[in-house]
């Protein structure tokens, strides 16, 4: 079988360099929505130029392979990828602190119509991420194409510690869209950063002042029913399609204007936020703890045999999910949980070496007494004894 060896070398070296790559960055983000045209670019866009401006390094990926529109918003369309002097490629510089990565610059021509299969789409985002060189990077904004298909599943396999920020608008329809997002995080167990509603009120385009014309507010009511973040308002301006159309993103065009400003909050909230979620996991508020099962309800106390893992997501103490995932034969069991982005592991007499080799890893370990157990009440009983 030498080819299908040869290929999984290849595939193996892949994973690794998008590890390596990932690992220089310390926020991912992914903005996504349900459905189109809701603003999910403008504020990706918007959101990585206004976090560049406050000094951070940052870098935009556009995985919108269909409708890819970051360089048209960045008026970046004519920059090229970087060689760099050991000869890999790097993102696009649109600034100092500003990389960008699109599909589009990496086609003959602008509007090339291109069918993409799932497998192609997701080697492609992969190659943005492992070949492309980022640097080291504060933050990543990924924009996703609309709803829950092959790109936002793909970034979510390929980035496990990126977050979710989902974008509506104030209609009454996008309260089903957001629920469909809230479940999608849930399944691929990408934690969710927050909620933004775009288009909230209406900015007069004669005076420049906030006009209350549509219904508003419903976003925060809708973070607070479903127990995540707001995260913030953007109101309706006809400055975001100008601005967006001349490739001068409203942040840095018009810094002083009331959506500017929305911006502003919105972006401090998000630095706030990803803070939060990282303290959040050192504090233990949310955990992922992987417990080896041989079957959903039997623990696996032999390490030799571990292969099966439920993993528990847990908030304030609170099963959120559990979902019980297979780690692949010749897969290294840490990088397995990182891979699954797991906090902690249940393990029965763990040899001391690999307790260390965990801890490394930021994995702390929670120790099984007794062999037989069923997992979700070990998972029961330790959170009862942390409440105590
Ligand atoms: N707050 C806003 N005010 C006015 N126009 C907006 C606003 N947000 C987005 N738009 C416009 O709506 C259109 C769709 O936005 P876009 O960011 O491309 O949405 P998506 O990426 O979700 O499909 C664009 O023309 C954009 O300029
Ligand atoms: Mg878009």
């Amino acid at each position: 079988m030498p080819i299908g060896r040869e290929k999984s070398v290849i595939l193996d070296q892949q994973d690794k360099k998008v590890r390596e790559q990932l690992s220089k960055i310390k926020h991912k983000i992914m903005v996504m929505s349900g459905k189109g045209g809701v603003g999910k670019s403008t504020i990706a866009v918007n959101i990585a130029v206004g976090l560049s401006l406050q000094d951070f390094m940052v870098g935009l990926l556009d995985v919108d392979l269909h409708g890819p529109s970051v360089p048209k918003m960045l008026g970046a369309r004519d920059l090229k990828l970087t060689r760099r002097p050991d000869g890999r490629l790097g993102a696009i510089k649109y600034s100092p602190n500003l990389k960008f990565l699109s599909i589009e610059p990496l086609l003959p021509s602008e509007d090339s119509a291109i069918i993409w299969r799932g497998p192609i789409k997701i080697s492609a985002i992969k190659q943005f991420i492992g070949d492309i060189d980022w640097g080291e990077l504060d933050y990543l904004i990924i924009d996703a194409p609309p709803g829950t298909g092959d790109e936002p599943l793909t970034v979510a396999k390929t980035i496990p510690d990126a977050y979710a920020l989902i974008v509506t608008t104030p209609q009454e329809v996008s309260l089903i869209d957001v629920k469909k997002s809230i479940r999608f995080c849930q399944k691929v167990k990408m934690r969710i950063l927050g909620l933004v509603e775009n288009m909230s009120g209406f900015i007069c385009p004669h005076c420049g002042k906030p006009l209350d014309l549509f219904k508003r507010g419903g976003g925060q009511k809708l973070a607070e029913e479903m127990g995540i973040r707001f995260l913030g308002k953007i109101p309706v301006d006809p400055r975001i399609v100008d601005t967006g159309d001349r490739g001068k993103p409203i942040v840095g065009a018009y810094p002083e204007s009331v959506t500017a400003q929305a911006f502003e909050d919105l972006i401090r909230n998000i630095v706030s936020a990803t803070e939060e979620m990282v303290r959040e996991v050192l504090e233990e508020k949310f955990m992922r703890i992987a417990c080896p099962v041989s079957t959903p309800q039997k623990f696996e106390p032999n390490i030799e045999k571990m292969e099966l893992f439920a993993l528990y997501d847990i908030e304030n103490s609170k099963i959120l999910v559990k979902d019980v995932v297979k780690k692949p034969d010749d897969q290294d069991l840490i990088d397995f949980l990182k891979e699954q982005v797991a906090t902690h592991i249940v393990l029965h007499n763990p040899p001391k070496e690999l307790a260390d080799k965990l801890s490394a890893n930021q994995i702390r370990v929670l120790i099984a007494e007794t062999p037989e157990a069923n997992p979700d009440n070990l998972i029961q009983e330790y959170l009862q004894s942390k409440v105590q």
